[in-house]
């Protein structure tokens, strides 16, 4: 398919068309067909890609890591122990001097500005791998699995997001499910629910994708008819332990369990969460809030996690063939 989107940086899946969308979505499985086949053609030979990451992750910089060595290209790993940043050099300066030595550059951290800064005064892409405001590249891995998982058009499914959609995940699924022209519901209490300048903005776009919007703070009433459910953590990074309690107050009638992917009243309906979950007592957190509150299960029951709907290790996977798809579109 022959599209122009060279150069470009994604920052927020505001900046890209739904038609931009689409062709990303469909190179992801073009090099998902051609990586599984064994015929994957190398297009990033001779590039250099920075990966800074202010925060954690697995899936985000794996996927970068492996999609780039995939592609024939090379990365280094910046994080703010190892570097200058943020310490003695300011992002501004730093992104100068990364601007001459790479090709382009992923950023992990905290406020969308600093994406932003980092593409204006580096010259090259820049490619968001998570902000406070923003997860663009594991919306466009959602969107890619519901569409194999959904086996009908994007814009004939639905999906509910349930828990905080004040941030990233919230607002980044609600603009890629109004570009596709999907379903959405938003299952969230009046105070976690995504901005409403957002929602205006998204709700005018739906008028030209033909997007459904809802925003609801009865769970029941959101899933009904949903296709897929999809939650992400309670307490995002950076946010003070302390709002656990009353997280999880606000949030305990959002959680996923088995009756609430019944509530949809579909046999089919599928499970996700980008990951990583809190699902069982196998991790340090997980096992802080047992201690703390006696739940054993936050946002998502073991049951559901483990069962046959779930397909979030699916999703995981296809962050990197979605980001693969970003970096050959924009620098190959
Ligand atoms: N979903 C996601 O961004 O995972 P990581 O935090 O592991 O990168």
């Amino acid at each position: 398919m022959s599209y122009n989107l060279r150069n470009r940086s994604l920052l927020d899946l505001k900046d890209f068309s739904p038609r931009d969308i689409r062709f990303l979505l469909n190179l992801a499985a073009e090099l998902k067909r051609a990586k599984c086949a064994g015929i994957e053609h190398p297009r990033l030979k001779g590039k250099n890609i920075a990966l800074i990451f202010e925060k954690a992750s697995t899936r985000t910089r794996c996927a970068f890591e492996v999609a780039v060595h995939d592609q024939g290209g090379h990365v280094t790993y910046i994080d703010s122990e190892g570097s200058q940043l943020g310490h003695k050099e300011s992002l501004k300066d730093t992104a100068r001097v990364l601007g001459r030595m790479y090709d382009g550059i992923e950023y992990r951290g905290f406020h969308q500005s600093v994406v932003e800064d980092l593409a204006r005064f580096s010259c090259v892409p820049v490619w968001n791998g998570l902000t406070d405001e923003a997860h663009p590249t594991q919306v466009l891995a959602d969107l890619l699995t519901m569409e194999e998982f959904g086996e009908r058009p994007l814009r004939e499914l639905s999906f509910c997001y349930l828990g905080d959609a004040r941030f990233n995940m919230g607002c980044s699924l609600l603009i890629g499910g109004t570009q596709m022209g999907m379903d959405v519901r938003i299952a969230a209490p009046t105070n976690l629910q995504p901005p409403v300048e957002l929602v205006a903005q998204m709700r005018e776009l739906a008028r030209t994708t033909g997007a459904r919007i809802t925003i609801e703070t009865d769970p029941r009433i959101a899933v009904a008819g949903a296709d897929f459910l999809d939650t992400d953590v309670w307490v995002s990074m950076g946010e003070p332990e302390a709002v656990w309690k009353e997280r999880i107050d606000q949030l305990l009638p959002y959680q996923v369990t088995t009756a609430l992917m019944q509530a949809t009243g579909k046999p089919h309906t599928r499970f996700m969460h980008c990951l990583p979950a809190f699902h069982n007592l196998e991790t340090e957190i997980g096992r802080q809030v047992y201690e703390r509150f006696g739940l054993a299960e936050i946002e998502v029951t073991d049951e559901v996690f483990e069962s046959e709907a779930s397909i979030v290790f699916t999703q995981a996977e296809n962050r990197m063939h979605t980001i693969k798809a970003v970096l050959v579109a924009t620098l190959a």
